[in-house]
């Protein structure tokens, strides 16, 4: 009788735990971010002379417009009538998924229609490397690749061109950020397992870099 009652105590803990998981994850809703802006900004050549790694952050947001620029910078679509963008990637693959840790939850930025579609309503940042700043900063980016964008090859060679791509992508924040004042840092010190664990990534898909943005300290 006993043994019974825990097991029903367990479940209904269960399934409450569950359903406050559930709905907490409902409760974060797209984002819809501005429009991109296109224009202006530094000349490269100064965002080159300015380029560089910052690792302190002041906690202070991102407004959505420099969000929004930001992403469009590190991995947007630049020409509409192609669906190509502002990165290369192997073969047209576009198989770097940008995620977007903040404080509120995670989210993956879809250049297509400029939005921040919800996937977890939890503050993930901790996670995201192993570094002590990165708990604080307001931004987060996590470069994963979708290997099963990929084709065929083995998964050693789509290693090789999903570095490649994010590369390419960190790079453009880096010169974003030094053309609007921004401090970043691109990662690769990270618990991958546990990170991508918690991002509920399925197997084929891997966490390459992540890149902290933010207001400089
Ligand atoms: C692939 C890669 C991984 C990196 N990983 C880290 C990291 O985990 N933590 C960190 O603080 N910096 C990391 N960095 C930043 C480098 O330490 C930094 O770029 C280097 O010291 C040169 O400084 P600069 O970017 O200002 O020229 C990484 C850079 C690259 C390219």
């Amino acid at each position: 009788m006993k043994r019974l009652y825990h097991a029903i105590l367990s479940i209904v803990i269960i399934v409450t735990v569950l359903s406050a998981a559930i709905a907490c994850a409902q409760e974060l809703k797209p984002i819809k971010l501005p429009a991109p802006q296109t224009e202006g900004g530094k000349p490269l050549m100064q965002a080159l002379k300015e380029r560089k790694t910052s690792r302190e952050f002041s906690p202070r947001e991102l407004p959505p417009q420099v969000l929004s620029n930001l992403l469009w910078a590190a991995f947007g679509i630049n020409r509409p009538e192609s669906g190509k963008r502002t990165a290369p990637s192997a073969m047209n693959w576009q198989e770097i998924d940008i995620y977007v840790a903040l404080s509120q939850g995670l989210y993956l930025y879809n250049a297509a229609d400029n939005t921040l579609r919800p996937v977890l309503a939890q503050d993930l940042r901790a996670l995201t490397g192993t570094q002590d700043f990165v708990k604080d900063a307001p931004i987060n980016l996590v470069y994963v690749a979708d290997f099963s964008k990929m084709g065929n090859s083995p998964d050693n060679g789509k290693e090789v061109d999903a570095n490649a791509d994010t590369g390419f992508i960190g790079q453009n924040v880096y010169l974003f950020c030094a053309s609007e004042g921004l401090a970043t840092v691109v990662r690769g010190l990270i618990d991958k397992p546990t990170l991508e664990k918690a991002m509920g990534l399925r197997p084929d898909q891997r966490v390459i870099l992540a890149q902290t943005v933010g207001y400089p300290k």
